[in-house]
């Protein structure tokens, strides 16, 4: 089907003013503002659309409160939205707008994401050292995301859920939590995951967090380190996941849920074969730090 990977997410807010604060520190760029929406990018054009929970132009809500709203998924050529259209029974248009199971806002366009020349830095591994010599590595004052990789949701309806961005949408499945949860690529050649749908015990639907795709370690932490000067609240990181083995740092986000800043996750391709896992602490992370940790103790100070 050639989905590309996620264009836009729309969040519905109680406090526009406090989102816009909030996604400023944590490094998008403000393209367009205007009362009713604030528009933001990441440095590939991905796009952040934040609207009041009561705006008419809004997609229904799947939870009460401030949260995700929608998710606009990237396809490469015109002819995909006409394809998608035939497999959804939709209309096609140049965005293709639909509900999966769960009841959440999607929709479908040719992607406007642009290619961007960003690299992160390279690890002087033992017997690899890719940095080279004399070199030094990088230090971030702030993170700057590439594009939004992921987003997690709580379904209480997770076969029904698979099924349909499987079968109807031709996404691969990465991992599973046999009954509680799957991790969903758009591609067979791509990141470990670009959706993951959760059903715990008794669960509501629900957002749990969006995350943003990040350089390098390095822009994790110093990321991590600039949203919590400005006085945001971590709720774990930094840390690493073992499943996609990606490093990563979670915020609490005004906007809903929890925002996620992440690199180096596992790169897959067709040959790969979904592993389950049973659910724990020790699956969900390797090592993790609950409540963050701060740029302004004494010893980051006399640096
Ligand atoms: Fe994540």
């Amino acid at each position: 089907m050639s989905i590309l990977g996620i264009d836009r997410i729309t969040y519905g807010v109680d406090d526009l003013a406090t989102c816009r604060r909030f996604f400023l520190d944590w490094g998008l760029h403000l393209v367009r503002e205007a009362p009713e929406v604030l528009e933001f990018e990441t440095l590939n054009g991905c796009e952040v659309h934040v609207r009041h929970t009561d705006d008419p132009a809004l997609p229904v809500a799947i939870e009460s409160g401030p949260t995700l709203r929608e998710v606009v998924w990237g396809v490469e050529r015109a002819e995909d939205l006409t394809r998608l259209s035939a497999a959804l029974g939709s209309a096609a248009g140049d965005v293709l707008r639909t509900t999966d199971p769960n009841g959440l806002g999607i929709a479908f366009r040719v992607s406007r994401k642009r290619a961007v020349q960003v690299q992160g830095v390279p690890v002087n591994a033992w017997g690899q050292p890719g940095r080279g010599v004399n070199q030094r590595s990088t230090f971030y004052e702030r993170a700057e995301p590439v594009e939004v990789g992921h987003v997690v949701l709580f379904t209480d309806r997770l076969a029904d859920a698979e099924r349909f961005y499987v079968e109807t949408l031709g996404f691969c499945v990465s991992d599973r939590y046999p009954g509680r949860g799957v991790f969903l690529r758009c591609a067979a050649e791509g990141g470990h995951h670009d959706l993951f749908l959760l059903q715990p015990p008794g669960v509501k639907r629900g957002l749990n967090h969006v995350a943003f795709v990040v350089r390098d370690i390095h822009e994790v932490f110093g990321g991590g380190l600039h949203i919590s000067r400005c006085g945001w609240e971590t709720e774990m990181g930094p840390g690493r996941h073992p499943i996609s083995s990606a490093y990563f740092w979670y915020v609490k986000n005004p906007a809903g849920g929890l925002a996620e800043y992440y690199t180096d996750e596992d790169q897959l391709d067709g040959a790969w074969q979904p592993r389950e896992f049973q659910q724990g602490p020790d699956v969900f992370a390797e090592w993790a730090v609950v409540g963050g940790i701060d740029g302004t103790t004494r010893r980051a100070k006399r640096m």
